[in-house]
């Protein structure tokens, strides 16, 4: 069966009798009409212009505390809470893997939580304890192991990287997972091994919990070997 191509389906819609419509009908070619009267109109109206706002009207200053300090900066209201870290602020060991939400290089913790920077506005998150790979060690300068967060010395301890280009967001999103599970947040795993009251942190919970963390290296055993150490409070 041959399609007709769009120029000729419009003309032969064009041929057939006009269809009596209800008030609240609208045939294609009316709304396409309507709608390009409508935008014809509205830029012929002086000061109703269709224009891009300046860029200028789109930044505006915000303050973000990162690590326990607080930056202000100004800008564009569109950028995303890594773009401000990584480009604004020099604050790199975030990463940036796919931009997309997909792979987790970017995670930090905002309030606790872990959230993919890429997906979250520098804006939606002023006013909020933001704490970056950066920010977790014990100490701002740490020169031994133990100055270390408990979790960045077991991802030492149990070689819990390759590349080292997704660890920074494993190593955040391990916190708060351990966090959550201490807390009695469930996950899938949870409701399948019926552990609904206070789930373990068996090393299913652990894949599962950590899933949104993507390693290109496959390092995936020994990340779960440190997070288990550290949910099981064992010190690197
Ligand atoms: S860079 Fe944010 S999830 Fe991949
Ligand atoms: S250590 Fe290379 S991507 Fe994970």
């Amino acid at each position: 069966m041959s399609v007709a191509p769009c120029t000729e389906v419009e003309e032969l819609e064009a041929q057939q009798p006009q269809q009596p419509t209800s008030d609240f009908e609208f045939t294609r070619r009316r709304f396409l009409q309507t709608a390009s009267t409508l935008t014809a109109a509205a830029a012929a109206i002086p000061g109703v212009a269709v224009a891009a706002p300046a860029e200028s009207e789109q930044k505006r200053a915000i303050t973000l505390k990162i690590n326990g300090q607080s930056h202000t900066l100004t800008l564009d209201t569109r950028t995303s809470l890594l773009d401000a870290l990584r480009e604004n602020l020099d604050l790199t060991g975030s990463k940036k893997g796919c931009d997309h939400g997909q792979c987790g290089a970017c995670t930090v913790l905002v309030d606790n939580r872990r959230v993919n920077s890429c997906l979250t506005l520098a804006f939606a998150a002023e006013g909020a304890e933001i704490t970056t790979i950066e920010g977790l060690a014990k100490t701002p300068d740490p020169k031994e192991v133990s100055d270390l967060h408990p979790m960045q010395a077991a991802f030492l301890m149990h070689d819990g990287y390759q590349c080292g280009y997704c660890t920074p967001g494993q190593i955040c999103s391990a916190v708060a997972a351990v966090e959550e599970q201490k807390r009695g947040a469930l996950s899938i795993v949870s409701f399948h091994t019926g552990h609904t009251d206070h789930p373990e942190m068996t090393d299913d919970e652990i894949r599962e919990r950590m899933s949104g963390n993507i390693c290109r290296c496959g390092a995936y055993p020994n990340i779960v070997a440190a997070v288990r150490a550290v949910s099981r409070g064992v010190s690197a």
